[in-house]
Parts: structure tokens; sequence; C-alpha cells
């Protein structure tokens, strides 16, 4: 959840490290910090709030060794004190860590026995202590020794004033990445912090360590034993990484859609035949026809993706298939029969519970496919293949873009399945036409923005919302409804409208506006007595229905047309409108679009 850069070179100007920063602070952002060497002592340079907080704080002093970090507390409140880097108590050593050391307790009650003062609630204050508990004129072997000591997954990076120009980084389960320049190397939580300096990459995986020089990278797995890996190359251009004229990432974000869902889609379906091919996918067509069960494990709004495909595959493919929120799966001891396939769904594919499930599921013999935005990336290391949704960088912590092309692969693979099953020809060319018209229909509802933004102006005022809908609408509605609560700091509840009269009706009133999704036909007309319900409780409704309609028109206070799709691709193109409500309510409130308080874009932790 946190943000590690990391430089060694020529550019010794502490500010490099500000724009590595700038780079990872998505990952978190309640303080942030650096540390370097000058004249032989360590220096740290820390602020509490955004990194605007710490470009004030910070000098011109020079360094050809920096470490910075941009935190999202986990360990002790958010402080100075608490920010990273954390030195050791003898202030020689300096480490910057993402992630959570589990037994830190025990190993602090440890080194306290032995003497050792500590200054922060910081679980990150032990690895420093340990190190130079270990040191003895090598960093690296001291990194080594504290490795196998530390549970609970990590990365982190360490240098000490008597080296100035090596970092040691270690990884153990969170991501770092090696940027191998010409007499420079920088160390990242994601590639897009190295981008700017260079485009060779090493990945690590996990229990490997890293010394970087300005002029060496020396890699060593769990047994210390030295290895080289494969330099690979940034697919990305740095101008992926920005978001142009738009005044936030998340924006910029909501119009790459049509595009990136495009992309998703590319050499990815065959007209002729009606169906869908991963070439990316190295699993075999007869092992996925003797699939019998899916199991999709996911969080957050890849969640909601994976509800709407659990739909999806069913129906169509007519597959069973259980959709299960990651974090609470994880704790399950679950059943895997012969025959099972796991999705695993993550935009990043680093998100901690994710990861968990996903091998417990592969130590129970369970063949897993991840849905991922992020190539290298710890998911699609460890899934037996894995499907790149192609959305490009997304940068803004509430997910847009990952959402729709999620639901673009998710539709293609099930008309895959379905037409490796029963579906016939026609039936598949008819769903791919569908499908196909998609990006075009959402450059329509794009062109409806200033419409909707007035639209969101009006509604903004309101403290609590209701998103209803039946069937694939019920996960979109939770979707829209984790928008307005992410970005626009908005109470709203997703709920399938069958469920309003259970209890949630009561709290309906003229404060309590209903955003009804009447895209989804098979259910429209239990949907649109649903609406009448609200609206006899005084709830202003907000309606989202196919052009052409004329029942919702006559009830609702405002509506909003969409072009026609089938049902199975109807969230796509309504996600769109609520990205839309939620960024403009968002803006019209003053909140911090593309960094929402609280939250972070990757979580690495529990
Ligand atoms: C965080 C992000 C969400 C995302 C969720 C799951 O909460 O803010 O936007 O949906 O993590 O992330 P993943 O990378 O696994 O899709």
């Amino acid at each position: 959840m946190c943000g590690i850069f990391a430089y060694v070179g020529p550019k010794t100007t502490i500010r490099v490290a500000l724009e590595g920063l700038r780079k990872v602070e998505y990952r978190g952002y309640d303080s942030a910090g650096i540390a370097y060497i000058n004249e032989g002592k360590l220096a740290t340079k820390k602020a509490v709030g955004k990194l605007a907080n710490l470009e004030k704080v910070l000098g011109e002093d020079a360094s050809p060794c920096i470490i910075a970090h941009t935190r999202w507390a986990t360990h002790g409140k958010v402080t100075e004190t608490n920010a990273h880097p954390i030195l050791d108590q003898t202030d020689s050593i300096a480490v910057v860590h993402n992630g959570i050391v589990e037994n830190f307790e025990q190993l602090r009650h440890e080194l306290e026995r032995e003497g050792v003062t500590f200054r922060t609630e910081t679980d990150t204050e032990v690895i420093a202590n340990l190190i130079a508990k270990f040191y003895t004129d090598d960093l690296l072997r001291a990194v080594q020794e504290v490795m196998p000591l530390l549970t609970g997954s990590s990365a982190f990076v360490a240098i000490h004033k008597n080296h100035p120009d090596e970092c040691v980084a270690a990884k153990i389960g969170s991501p770092i990445v090696v940027g191998v320049g010409e007499g420079e190397m920088i160390l990242a939580s994601d590639p897009n912090a190295i981008i700017h300096h260079t485009r060779d990459v090493i990945y690590l995986s996990d229990g490997e360590v890293v010394r970087i020089k300005p002029h060496s990278v020396e890699l060593f797995d769990a047994s210390r034993t030295p290895i080289s890996k494969k330099v690979e190359q940034l697919a990305h251009s740095a101008e992926e990484f920005s978001k142009g004229n738009f005044e936030h990432y998340t924006l910029k974000e909501i119009h790459d859609q049509p595009q990136a869902i495009r992309n998703a889609m590319l050499s990815r379906f065959l007209e002729e035949y009606g169906t869908a091919i991963f070439e990316d996918l190295q699993i075999k067509p007869a092992n996925l026809l003797a699939v019998k069960r899916i199991v999709i494990v996911a969080a957050g709004t890849s969640f909601h993706a994976g509800l709407i495909a659990g739909y999806m595959l069913e129906e169509i493919a007519r597959i069973p298939t259980d959709v299960e929120i990651s974090s609470e799966f994880r704790y399950r001891n679950p059943i895997v029969a012969d025959g099972t396939l796991v999705l695993a769904i993550s935009q990043s594919g680093e998100t901690a519970d994710t990861i968990a499930a996903v091998r417990e599921l592969k130590a129970k013999g369970a063949t897993v496919i991840g849905i991922c935005n992020v190539h290298g990336s710890t998911l699609s290391r460890e899934a037996d293949g894995t499907l790149f949704l192609r959305a490009g960088p997304e940068i803004g912590v509430c997910s847009t873009k990952a959402f729709t092309t999620q639901l673009t692969v998710l539709a293609l693979f099930t008309l895959m399945m379905a037409r490796l099953r029963h579906i016939s020809k026609t039936e598949g060319q008819e769903f791919l036409t569908a499908l196909k018209a998609i990006p075009g229909q959402v450059e329509q509802i794009l062109s409806q923005s200033d419409a909707i933004q007035q639209l969101a102006e009006t509604y903004a005022q309101f403290n609590d919302f209701f998103f209803i809908g039946r069937r694939y609408m019920f996960p979109t509605c939770l979707e829209g409804a984790l928008k307005l609560k992410e970005i626009a700091y908005i109470n709203a509840n997703g709920y399938a409208a069958g469920e309003m009269k259970h209890g949630p009706i009561a709290l309906l009133n003229e404060r309590c506006p209903t955003l009804a999704l009447c895209t989804d036909m098979l259910t429209y007309d239990k949907v649109v007595s649903n609406v009448m319900e609200a609206r006899a409780r005084h709830s202003p409704i907000l309606g989202i229905a196919f052009e052409g309609d004329t029942r919702l028109k006559k009830i609702a206070t405002h509506l909003i047309e969409i072009p026609k799709t089938r049902d199975e691709l109807a969230p796509i193109t309504t996600a769109v409108v609520c990205q839309l409500f939620a960024y403009f309510c968002a803006k019209k409130r003053g909140a911090d679009i593309d960094q929402p308080k609280n939250l972070a874009k990757s979580v690495t932790v529990e």
C-alpha cells in the first residue's frame, strides 16, 4: 500500500526522488519522506500529507544514493516520526518499506531486551534495527540475515551511511522492480516510476535480494546464491502515464475507455466462427472443455466485474460459477473438485487477499487464470495463464477503465466457453456484433458528459443514495455506489431492487435519491415497479434507461438515455454513466478525486 522509490547514479539532486514518488503516490499518500547520504551521515526529509508538503521541505542537497517513500499507514499514526524512511537507533541505516512485518511485536521485544531503543510505532523499525544488529561492513549480508526472520508480505530497501553508492532491496511478497539504466539503477514498487529513466527492468521474485550500484545489479535468491535474471522491456510509453489535458487521471481514464475496450478485444475473436480466442492463454481447449465449475476470486471493483461474469458464465456458457470476495474466501477451506477453474481478477495483480486466495486454490490443485492489467505482477507470474486487460496504466485510485476492460475480456471468455459447449455460431456472431458496438456506444455516452455533469451538480447536495437494479444491473449498482463512496465521499448503497422492500425502503425520502439502473430488459418491468415504490416515498429518481424508453421517463425525476445493447453487455455502458456521475458529484463537492482520503490503489496488506 506504500510506494517505494530508490535511485543510485549521476542524477545526484535529491529532487530526483520527488519525481519517482509522484509516480507511486497512488499507492498511499498520508505522508512521505526521503533519506540520503550527506557528508558521511544519513539525512532525512519527511512531511505529513501529500507530496507537495515534502516538496516544501526538500532542500537542494546532492547525494548519489536516495531512498524515498510515500506511506499508507498500517502500524502507527500518520505522523512525521512514523513516516519513512525509518532509521535504526544509531542513525546508520535507513529503510523504506511496503507491506507488513507480521511478527514485528515479537521481534521488537527481543531487540528491546537486547537494549535497542525504538523511536517510532512502525513495524519497519524492527527491520532497520535488525539490519544494524547483523551489519559488519556488508549491508547485503545483513539484509540476507534479516530476511528469514520476517513474516508477512513486504518489500524494503535499505541504505547505510558507510556505503554511499549502494541500495539493497528485498522482496518478501510485495512488488519491487529494478530499473537497469546506463550508469544509474532504480528500484520502485511500480515500473511507472522507472520508465522516465530506463525501459529495461528486472522483476524480483519472492525471497530475492538485490544490491544496486550505479554500474551494477547483483541478484541473489533466498539461499543467497547469486542469480541472473532476464532484463525485460517495459511495454508502456511514458505518455501513457500522463494525464494529458485532463484535469484528473480519473477523468482521462474514463475517456480512455473506448480505445481501451477496443484494445482488450483486439485479435481476440473470430468473426467467422462466432467465437473468441486468447493466444496468450497457455491452457488447451480440451482442458477448458473439461471445466465443470468456475470459482471467481477478486476484491473491490474487480469483485463487481466478477459478479457480472458469474451471471454471464452461468447463463450463456451454462457453467456453475461461484463468485467470492477474496478476503473472505482465503479463510475458508475451499473444496476444489476435479474440473474447477479459477478466475482471479485483479487490475494490479498485487491485491494481497486475491494473491493469497490464488495460492490457496493452487495448493489445492486448481488451475488459475489471472485477469490482470499489469505485466510482471505477482498474479500474472503465479497464475497458470493470464488474460491481460490491455487498458494501459490506471493511475486514478478509483477503478474505471480496468472495470470495463475486465467486463470485455470476461465477455469474450464467456463466449469462448459457451461456443466450446453449446451455443451456435450464429448466436456467437450476434454476441460479437453487440460487443464490437460497445466502444462506439461508450463514445456516445462520453459525448453526453455535459448533461451528466449538470445532473450530477444537482444531485451532489445529497448525502445518501440508493442504486437499484436487478440481474446484470445488481452488481452494476454495487459498482456505481462504490464510485460515489470512493471519490465523492457520499453514502451510497447498491441494492438488488427486489430487496428494497425488505428494509432499506424505510430510508427513502425526499433527501435520499434513487439511481434506477433500468438497462436489464429481462427485469425491466419489475424494476420499474420498484422505482414507483421509491417515488411513492418521495425519493428523487435519476433513471438510466435505453434510448426510446417511455415508461421510466414518466416516473423518473430525471432520465439519462444510453444506446441499446444486450443485457449482458449493458453493465459496461451503464457503468460509464455511473463513473461520470460520481466524478462530477465529487468535483462539485471539491473532493480530491485522484487520491481519495484513506484509500490506496493497490491494497497489498490484508
Ligand atoms: C483498491 C482500489 C480499487 C480496486 C481494489 C482491488 O481498493 O482502490 O479500485 O478495485 O483495490 O484491486 P485490484 O488491483 O485487485 O483489482
